[in-house]
């Protein structure tokens, strides 16, 4: 059947519309709204999982040197501590060496990282010279952790501390 044949529109009905919504073109654009929403959801929830916590702030710890007690004040102490913590995904130990001395009789203390700037070794402490002294580079530290020669760009780091119940504790 021609269009010619097609009986004539009723003026009454209103003139047809070819850009009218047509059933075929609100099924397309549903299809395709709902699909596009749920990629966007999928995606979401994929990349929250593949990235983990890797996105927060790392969390802190704090860990024990020991009794003020047997931190005699005026010496250099050197602690080596190892904890179980959550990096992103997975569960790891962190190890390393504090060091502290007090210069006020034991009522508060320094506590440096024993960390290496530069690479990350640990320093080591020579009482004889009165400094640390990196093993790799052979970088030197003053007791305060400032440095006096050798490649590490930045002082040993500082570490917050406090003493409770007799006992002193660094933030690492
Ligand atoms: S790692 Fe300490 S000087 Fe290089």
């Amino acid at each position: 059947m021609s269009q010619s044949e097609l009986a004539p529109l009723d003026p009454a009905k209103g003139v047809w519309d070819e850009h009218e919504l047509t059933r075929r073109k609100f099924l397309e654009i549903t299809f395709w709204s709902v699909t596009s929403v749920v990629t966007v959801g999928l995606l979401g929830a994929g990349s929250r999982f593949i990235a983990g916590n890797s996105f927060e702030p790392s969390t802190t710890s704090w860990v024990t040197l020991g009794p003020v007690a047997e931190l005699t004040a005026g010496e250099v102490h050197r602690v080596n501590y190892s904890f179980k913590a959550k990096d992103a995904w997975r569960m790891v130990e962190q190890k390393g060496a504090l060091y502290t001395f007090s210069d006020d009789a034991g009522a508060t203390y320094t506590v440096l990282d024993g960390t290496c700037t530069h690479l990350g070794c640990i320093v080591q402490w020579q009482g004889g010279d009165n400094n640390y002294q990196c093993p790799c580079h052979q970088a030197v530290f003053t007791r305060e952790g400032k440095v006096v020669s050798g490649p590490p760009p930045r002082p040993l780091r500082k570490l917050d501390a406090k003493i409770q119940d007799g006992i002193l504790m660094a933030q690492i």
